[in-house]
């Protein structure tokens, strides 16, 4: 997760008597680029901006609770990662952390392929015109009707997640009179440093066939014998929200192994490797993601170094950032309703969302950033909790956080970096409406997911 501090600082100590926390040094107005999206900016009256749009205006055109895309931002990051990696590689953006038509679109308008994970992801990229071939799909359980639709799609590559799967998929390809190209994903015994639920490579969890005890070869040499599928290359996805290289880098070592394996015990060559997604963002100021460039620089050096090392030819290697490219690109907007102030803990700030619109604080106790954005204020830092509205104390969107001491109902707050793993994430918990995504660039803000109605939820009850 997240790896922030408590905020830290020397000021207004004296205000928070039992001393846990201590007020932020830095000026509550001030909006810290590393969390916030391009476009975002304060306003002459001290309003928060994005896409030259102030909140008010956005809070009355498209309502509370809200998400807010930065395009600009959003295409900005798409064309960092496919211009760091370069044109030898591949860069699919993992569609679970958030996927809309719209996205599926921009992401063909900057040249990015898309990993899927399920049948859902795979019908939302088909819809919105995304060829085929630029489509990865993964799952640990995909059921036969979504391999079928895959394979008839023709997506590019199918990624094996078991011994069962390998021989589901050629037999599906072979009834459809296809070769279906796939990848065997591989956990690599990597114990990724982020949160238990989000690693993915240590061998006690579901995903993928382990290098150990010779599974992963054994897995190859299945694949190579069935004529429905050919196997293009190995996967290795290592976990979320990472910020050290090294893991990557033993996972790009562990893979190249497993390739020059292969080269001397079948005498193939598999052209592709994929290393995955999981890079970290900023949530906080505290956190230091690495740019795309520094990451495709120390993954291209690792992989062509352990191959020349085994006399292998490099591998063409793909990645697949989800939170990394859409993470930072969005904030929910809220509006703030109770303010409940508890003598000598914190003041309890009650917004018009919750665990509904971001799990992820109760989840996995992920760290958020919070500013004040319908206004500045000079009022004295005051110790917050920011939560939401559903019948759950664990309801919490930012557990530790400084907000102005004149903030009152009415006030609009801003939660930075909920791109990622928010909206998809989201839930209709004691039936709560999900809210919008509404994409704003260069001053024009339109709706690419509509806010749920009530009609929506009762469609569906059909009893
Ligand atoms: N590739 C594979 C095979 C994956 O399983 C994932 C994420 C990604 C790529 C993209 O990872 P990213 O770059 O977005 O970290 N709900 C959790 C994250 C679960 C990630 C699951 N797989 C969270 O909110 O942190």
């Amino acid at each position: 997760m997240s790896r922030s501090a408590h905020p830290a600082g020397p000021r207004h100590a004296d205000v928070y008597p039992e001393g846990h926390y201590t007020a932020p040094a830095t000026d509550l107005n001030e909006l810290d680029p590393k969390v916030w999206s391009r476009t975002v900016t304060r306003d002459a009256d001290g309003a928060l901006t994005v896409g030259g749009i102030e909140v008010a205006r956005l809070a009355d055109e498209f309502g509370t609770p809200a998400y807010f895309l930065d395009e600009s931002d959003f295409r900005a990051r798409c064309r960092a990662w496919s211009d760091a990696f370069g044109p030898d590689a591949d860069v699919f953006y993992a569609g679970k952390a958030f996927l809309s038509r719209a996205v599926v679109r921009w992401l063909q308008e900057e040249g990015l392929n898309l990993d899927v994970c399920s049948g859902g992801e795979l019908a939302t990229a088909l819809d919105a015109g995304m060829p085929a071939e630029r489509i990865a799909f993964h799952g640990n359980n995909k059921t036969v009707a979504e391999i079928e639709r895959a394979v008839e799609a023709g997506v590019g590559r199918i990624v094996l997640d078991s011994f069962q799967e390998i021989v589901r998929v050629a037999h599906v390809a072979q009834r459809l009179g296809v070769r279906q190209r796939v990848q065997i994903r591989v956990t690599v015994g990597v114990e990724a440093h982020t949160h238990e639920f989000i690693a993915t490579a240590h061998e006690d969890q579901k995903f993928g066939i382990a290098l150990a005890d010779g599974l992963a070869a054994e897995a190859v040499r299945r694949a190579l014998t069935l004529d429905g599928i050919e196997l293009i290359g190995i996967h290795s996805h290592i976990g979320s929200q990472i910020f050290d290289m090294a893991g990557f880098e033993v996972s790009a070592r562990r893979v190249v192994q497993l390739l020059a394996e292969v080269r001397d015990e079948h005498g193939v060559e598999l052209p592709e490797i994929d290393l995955g997604g999981g890079l970290g963002i900023a949530y906080t100021s505290e956190d230091d993601p690495r740019e795309p460039h520094e990451i495709a620089k120390a993954l291209s050096d690792i992989v062509t170094r352990e191959c020349e090392s085994a006399g292998l030819r490099t591998p063409r290697i793909s990645v697949e950032p989800g939170r990394a490219i859409v993470g930072p690109t969005a904030f929910t907007l809220y509006e703030v309703g109770t303010i409940k102030p508890l003598e000598g803990l914190r003041t309890y700030v009650s917004v018009d969302g919750g665990m509904s619109d971001n799990i992820r604080t109760a989840l996995y106790d992920a760290e958020y950033s919070v500013a004040l954005v319908s206004r500045s204020s000079d009022a004295e830092p005051m110790l917050v909790r920011v939560v939401g509205k559903h019948c759950e104390s664990g309801d919490i969107v930012v557990k530790d956080a400084f907000l102005p001491s004149d903030l009152a109902p009415g006030d609009l707050i801003a939660v930075p970096a909920t791109g990622a793993y928010c909206r998809s994430m989201a839930s209709n918990y004691n039936h709560a409406l999900r809210p919008p995504v509404v994409a704003v660039r260069d001053g024009e803000a339109r709706v690419i997911v509509r806010r749920e109605t009530e009609e929506d939820l009762l469609r569906l009850d059909v009893g």
